[in-house]
């Protein structure tokens, strides 16, 4: 199995990683195929990028592989030993106690905030607009916000909103401070006297203290009907755990489905065909499980722009071989669903908003298309994920026509894939 040659332990991938990450990887795929040896510091360190090697990965060998420690290691300084986390037998437990949250009998509660935030956010945008009925904005932004409205109001119930611009500055300083230091060879520690260390570690205890206040005040009050509710129950008032999984949630919860809306509304922005059958949609139906083109509209944005872009690494806890590779205990393996999502060997056209793939039966292996990752450690908020942001969207396009004010945006690659420098549009009131 041949890969670039290792120059300085692996300095040279590093750097041209952190250069243009989504370029490094397709150079990679082009010049040597589906299994790319790479060497990172004192690891050995695989790309893979075939539906079959996935699916040993994520699922028939899943038992052989643990999240990679040193990335683990920057999420728990405020994740906590929570499900994000953990792993072996503390992760099942956890999976175990958090996925009543997620059940289906749950969905019908969080679609009505979901529907209650749409219309909170159209009225609040709509005071917005100037004179012409027009808003400028950066939607990533709105976007970002509005995921957030709904982590807090889905996890702690309504009346937040006041304080929500200050939570969403502290969150964006630890998805930048994880996203560098996930991607570094090593973290300098806290107690140095260096830029960004104060602003860490300000914003680790405004995010701790918020939490574990929230939480300590319903463990005094009345209950809610909400996530945290459920974590209460489950946790069986361990408040330790409650905090921990509260603030993963809330955290994992809401910056994809940011970007993921944000890839929604640039991709119609880019196509007015789809946009304007979208909009026939919304007008025809207030059901979103009616919507089948918009559907196939978030799958299609999903596949092309997968806000979680490249999987945690994982880390072999034994000798295994995947689908013909002789992996090491200790070698790390990427695995990378914004590459397999654009593979032409499953995709036609693979780089093109077709929606209309959705619309009849997958033509692809089920791994080439992982969005919210497969196996038992896939998302727990996957079906959680699809209603917001389909909520989300057809409430705003029944209410607003989206336009580009630039050229579509180049993929930036940050804790969740972005569109680089922010996504300014001009929302026309309909
Ligand atoms: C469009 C939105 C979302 C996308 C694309 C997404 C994607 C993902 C992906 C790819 C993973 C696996 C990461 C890995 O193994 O390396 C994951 C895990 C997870 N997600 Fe999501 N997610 C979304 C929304 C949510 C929401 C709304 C919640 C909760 C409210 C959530 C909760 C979680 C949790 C708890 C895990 C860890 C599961 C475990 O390790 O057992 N996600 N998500």
């Amino acid at each position: 199995m041949k890969g670039p040659s290792p120059a300085l332990l692996g300095l040279d991938t590093l750097i041209n990683i952190r250069r243009d990450q989504l370029g490094f990887y397709a150079d990679m795929r082009a010049r040597f195929g589906d299994t790319v040896p790479l060497r990172l510091g004192p690891y050995r360190s695989w790309l893979l990028f075939h539906p079959d090697q996935i699916e040993v990965v994520l699922a028939s060998k899943a038992k052989k592989f643990i999240r990679f420690e040193r990335m683990m290691k920057v999420l728990r300084q405020w994740n906590g030993e929570s499900l994000f986390i953990a792993e072996g037998q503390s992760w099942h437990d956890r999976r175990r106690k958090v996925l009543p949250a997620f059940a289906q009998k749950k969905m019908p509660a969080y679609e009505a905030v979901f529907q209650q935030v749409a219309q909170d956010w159209v009225k609040h945008l709509s005071e917005k607009a100037d004179t012409e009925g027009n808003l400028h904005l950066n939607a990533d932004d709105i976007f970002a916000q509005i995921a957030l409205d709904i982590a807090l109001r889905t996890l702690f119930g309504g009346g937040f909103s006041e304080g929500m611009d200050q939570v969403s500055e502290h969150i964006k300083v630890l998805s930048k401070v994880a996203f560098r230091e996930c991607a570094s060879p090593f973290t300098l520690p806290d107690y140095l006297p260096l830029p960004g260390k104060r602003e860490k570690k300000a914003a680790m205890a405004f995010m701790r203290d918020l939490v574990r206040g929230l939480v300590e005040d319903r463990l005094k009050g009345p209950a809610g009907d909400d996530l945290l509710q459920v974590l209460i129950e489950t946790h069986v008032g361990d408040k330790q755990e409650i905090c921990d999984d509260a603030m993963s949630l809330l955290i994992a919860g809401h910056e994809t489905s940011g970007a993921a809306l944000s890839w929604i509304f640039a991709l119609l922005a880019d196509h007015p065909a789809a946009l304007a059958k979208c909009q026939n949609e919304v007008a025809r139906t207030n059901e979103v499980q009616e919507m089948d083109y918009l559907r196939a509209v978030v799958d299609e944005a999903l596949r092309l722009y997968p806000p979680g872009y490249t999987l945690f690494l994982r880390q072999a806890t034994e000798d295994v071989d995947i689908a013909g590779t002789a992996v090491k205990k200790g070698d790390l393996l990427q695995i990378i669903p914004y590459m397999t999502g654009r593979d032409p060997r499953f995709f036609v056209e693979p780089n093109q908003f077709r929606p209309e793939r959705f619309l009849t039966e997958p033509t692809w292996p089920f791994f080439a298309n992982i969005p919210f990752s497969a196996g038992p450690r896939a998302c727990t908020g996957h079906q959680f994920a699809l209603k917001e942001v389909s909520i989300i969207a057809a409430e705003l396009l029944r209410a607003f026509q989206p336009r580009l004010s630039g050229a579509f945006p180049a993929p930036e690659p940050k804790f969740s894939l972005r569109p680089q420098n922010g996504l300014p549009m001009i929302w026309e009131h309909r």
